[in-house]
């Protein structure tokens, strides 16, 4: 069976990629990440235009670091114009890797691996991970149940080794994970290496709001509840006042459109554009309307600091 290591399959220090995080994870803070000597992603969607997406590239491209990785968070399904343009402008400025999600990721393999560019697979469950093993990606990314944003419905325990007898691909985790111990933890279960979010969110680099940052900082795992208003699929959210008063589960209107196939396609495209919008007021502005998007991982973060120091609280018992 196939067993490298993450560190072995992108060439870097520590098996840990920086998870892509929409509105959140920038160039700043990937190029952090490669310096700390872990791999970092950054979503083609957080770039309204595909200029603005290329210069981007551009500066990974030359900031590449000894011992660090970079990559680009594509989203494969029919929610995403730009997905075309965005995988061309991929070829051009060839990251180490792709994590595709949200769809069929075969014509992104078919393009990315005749360049050297690894392809990623999010997957949540046995039957996605077959069909991404098909479609001969590089490695999964096992999503599972304590994960910030889309997440799974199953466990780590659970999960990893399933995925590990069900396919023949390397299976890097995601989700739950703030510490080394939690890193060590997921590696004892088989996987190749850890895919972190939430607990970089605050981190001195990160674009996001004070008040964002300071929410991640006070919250716990406690007040993280998930909805499906934002996205149409399950998404993790903080359950600050104002999540409260709007609620968590979708009104009647939303609930009878979603279930009229005639209606359908429109109110999933709707409801995505509206939860993006609301997710990127609430993100960089102070406004009440405070639907901010954190997994149950915030736990580990106590302070603002240098995303360098995180990197250290992840990796210090492996050293
Ligand atoms: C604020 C936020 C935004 C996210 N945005 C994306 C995204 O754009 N694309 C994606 O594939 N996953 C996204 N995720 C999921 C992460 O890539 C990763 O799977 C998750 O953060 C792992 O769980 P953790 O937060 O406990 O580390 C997001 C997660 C968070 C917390």
């Amino acid at each position: 069976m196939n067993n490298p290591s993450l560190s072995e399959i992108l060439n870097i220090k520590h098996p840990i990629i920086m998870a892509p995080m929409f509105l959140v994870t920038n160039t700043k803070m990937v190029k952090e990440a490669m310096k700390a000597g872990i791999a970092g992603a950054i979503p083609a969607h957080n770039f309204r235009t595909i200029e603005g997406f290329e210069l981007a590239l551009q500066e990974l491209e030359q900031a590449k670091t000894e011992g660090g990785a970079w990559g680009v968070n594509l989203i494969v399904n029919r929610s995403n114009p730009l997905l075309n343009e965005q995988l061309l402008a991929c070829l051009r400025h060839q990251p180490d890797f792709v994590i595709t999600s949200l769809g069929d990721p075969s014509g992104i393999v078919e393009s990315c691996k005749p360049e050297g560019i690894k392809v990623f697979c999010d997957v949540i469950d046995s039957k996605h991970a077959r069909k991404a093993e098909e479609a001969l990606a590089d490695a999964l990314i096992a999503v599972n149940n304590q994960a910030g944003g889309h997440l799974g419905p199953y466990s780590p325990e659970e999960l990893i080794p399933t995925l590990k007898s069900e396919t023949n691909l390397p299976v890097i985790s995601a989700g739950g994970v703030g510490d080394s111990e939690g890193v060590q933890r997921m590696l004892n279960l088989g996987a190749c290496g850890v895919s972190i979010g939430s607990p970089f969110i605050a981190c001195e680099e990160s674009p996001v709001s004070a008040e964002y940052k300071k929410a991640v900082i006070d919250y716990g795992s406690g007040d993280i509840v998930t909805t499906k208003k934002l996205s149409g699929v399950s998404c993790t959210i903080i359950k600050t006042p104002y999540v409260e008063k709007i609620g968590t589960e979708r009104n009647l209107l939303e609930t009878l459109s979603h279930s009229l196939p005639f209606l359908k396609k429109t109110i999933k495209t709707l409801t995505f554009y509206r939860g993006m919008s609301a997710l990127r007021k609430a993100a960089f502005s102070a406004t009440y309307k405070t639907v901010w998007c954190a997994g149950p991982s915030i736990d580990y973060v106590k302070a603002i600091v240098p995303l360098r120091d995180i990197v250290v609280q992840l990796t210090k018992s492996a050293e």
